[in-house]
């Protein structure tokens, strides 16, 4: 096997998710509609002037004049969707009838995507899909069309996931609806597209990538699956370590933002079976103050060392130990731990947590206060924390961050 191209044979046997990775994939969707037996009324729900930029929205208007099927747009749903970017979507996909959904742009549009193709389709209000699987238990034995996701940015994986994070504004809170019914059935993954971020946003969508892997490589409370192994997360998480770089000398360098985009679909598979914790749980009080991607990965060395006195999460530590080498004389998880927070703090160019805009005492008081709301995410810790006493350990942790 080409340790560089392993991803490829990981894709093939992902049964949840037809993944077309490479330059020019979009082309695959007038193939997958001609395959239609009654002619189809798409809808094609895209971010803002990103999209514009990284060409592909230039790629789907060419499609679209060469294809045979209705078409309908639904432009503009920005970073960190709310329940009012949702219900826009869904009174497009009512006027149009629509049979199928592409989305494309970065995670949040997927997500808003999905979120809606599913409120639209079950006739729920989206507020009743939030939790766990409420779709499957409402309609046992029955199958939701899912849409097609074509992400522009290579980090969050909601191009494989079961997830859709959607922020309500009123409880002022993001909400997240996790339910099998939702993963899309197709993800076509352009690396070029990436070629039009700004350093800042590569960085934060490949540390949050990195984060995924890492936090799933550490649930050991979720058994390996067939696709989300401790041997696939420690493949991206190498695929990261090595390509990150190379895209930073040379944005242009589409084969090492191939490697990143596969790094991050792998992510989605990971935690898609094996769910983020604490960290991920902490950066979502960050929301609308610092990159998702920058937040999360910048609490995740102060919670994996909190880990560390797991016996079972130290073993998973020293397979990153040649990922991560350290100058230090002998090797240890905690020397692994403290050469992979400088390898994140140098690409998130933030020295430490406490360098972070807003990470102050109140913040802590914040994620505290709101990991409880989040039992889900509480759960997937390795070292166990429970409601009741998951405010006092989380300020614990963080309050020597700052
Ligand atoms: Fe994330």
């Amino acid at each position: 096997m080409n340790f560089d191209k392993e991803y490829i044979d990981i894709f093939e046997h992902y049964e949840p998710v037809c993944i077309d990775l490479g330059p020019g994939v979009m082309n695959d969707l007038s193939a997958e509609f001609l395959l239609s037996e009654e002619k189809p009324v798409v809808t094609f729900v895209i971010g803002g002037s990103s999209i514009t930029r990284s060409g592909a929205r230039a790629d789907m208007t060419n499609m679209m004049l060469h294809s045979e099927f209705e078409s309908r747009l639904v432009c503009g749903i920005p970073a960190e969707p709310d329940l009012d970017d949702v219900a826009r979507i869904i009174e497009a996909l009512k006027e149009s009838q629509s049979t199928e959904v592409v989305a494309i742009g970065g995670g949040s549009v997927l997500d808003a995507a999905k979120a809606a193709w599913a409120a639209y389709q079950t006739g729920l209000d989206v507020s009743a899909l939030f939790g766990v699987n409420k779709i499957t238990e409402k309609f046992p034995g029955k199958e939701f069309r899912r849409i097609i996701a074509v992400p522009t940015t290579a980090g969050t994986g909601s191009e494989v996931t079961p997830y859709s994070n959607i922020v309500d504004r009123a409880a002022g809170v993001k909400r997240l609806i996790s339910d099998r019914q939702i993963v899309p059935r197709m993800a076509l993954v352009d690396p070029s597209y990436g070629r039009s971020m700004s350093g800042g946003l590569t960085a934060a969508t490949a540390l949050d990538a990195l984060t995924h892997c890492i936090e799933a490589l550490l649930n050991t409370g979720s058994p390996e699956t067939k696709f989300a192994t401790n041997h696939n997360a420690v493949y991206a998480v190498r695929l990261i370590r090595d390509n990150l770089p190379l895209v930073f000398r040379d944005p242009n360098d589409v084969n090492a933002r191939e490697r990143l985009c596969a790094a991050a679909t792998i992510g989605g598979i990971m935690i898609a079976d094996r769910p983020t914790s604490l960290p991920h749980l902490g950066s979502f009080s960050f929301y609308g103050q610092v990159p998702h991607g920058i937040a999360a990965s910048m609490l995740l060395p102060p919670f994996w060392r909190y880990y560390l006195a797991e016996k079972a999460v130290a073993e998973r530590t020293m397979l990153l130990a040649d990922v991560f080498p350290s100058d230090a004389p002998q090797k240890t998880p905690e020397a692994v731990v403290d050469a992979a927070a400088a390898f994140i703090a140098l690409h998130a160019g933030v020295p430490k947590l406490s360098a972070l805009p807003c990470f102050d005492a109140a913040m802590v008081g914040r994620i505290a206060a709101d990991a409880v709301k989040n039992p889900m995410k509480l759960a997937s810790a390795p070292r166990p924390v429970s409601p009741e006493n998951a405010a006092e350990i989380i300020s614990e942790i963080l309050k020597k961050e700052l």
